[in-house]
């Protein structure tokens, strides 16, 4: 159930170049990009799911673990390598643990920042997918 966006990766002996370009790449509008980074090992993140924003997240560096549970079940994704986009739908619930030190997790969002997006309860998470 988990839907990953392959980011065009341009490699050479100087390393890897990876390029995004918005409604191309990326199945929708980029309104904010944000990254995570300095987590503390054993730090875990999010623990909340949204109503309308959709997000692609990116391991630019190092790697992290995704919880991901939606109406249609429950799934637990390795994100460690920089070219590989997880695609996460609105209404899904998504925790993040097992960071790498080092690890910057890239993440582009269809919406400006709203607090009122957020769901930060996971009954009332569960309420609304069962519907
Ligand atoms: P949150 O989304 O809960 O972080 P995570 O899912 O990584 O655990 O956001 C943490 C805090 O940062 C919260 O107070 C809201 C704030 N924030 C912004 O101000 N702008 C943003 O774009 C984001 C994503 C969060």
């Amino acid at each position: 159930m988990a839907s990953f966006v392959q980011l065009p990766n341009v490699v050479d002996f100087r390393g890897d170049l990876t390029h995004i370009e918005a409604e191309k790449t990326i199945p929708f509008e980029i309104k904010r990009v944000y990254f995570i980074h300095g987590v503390p090992v054993g730090a875990e993140r999010g623990g909340h799911a949204h109503k309308n924003l959709k997000q692609v997240i990116i391991a630019a560096a190092g790697s992290f673990t995704v919880s991901l549970e939606n109406s249609e079940g429950r799934e637990e994704v390795v994100m460690d390598s920089p070219d590989r986009g997880l695609y996460l739908h609105a209404l899904t619930w998504r925790e993040m643990s097992n960071f790498s030190p080092g690890t910057v997790c890239l993440v582009l969002a269809s919406e400006y920042f709203s607090e009122n997006d957020y769901i930060r309860e996971y009954d009332v998470f569960k309420e609304m997918i069962r519907i």
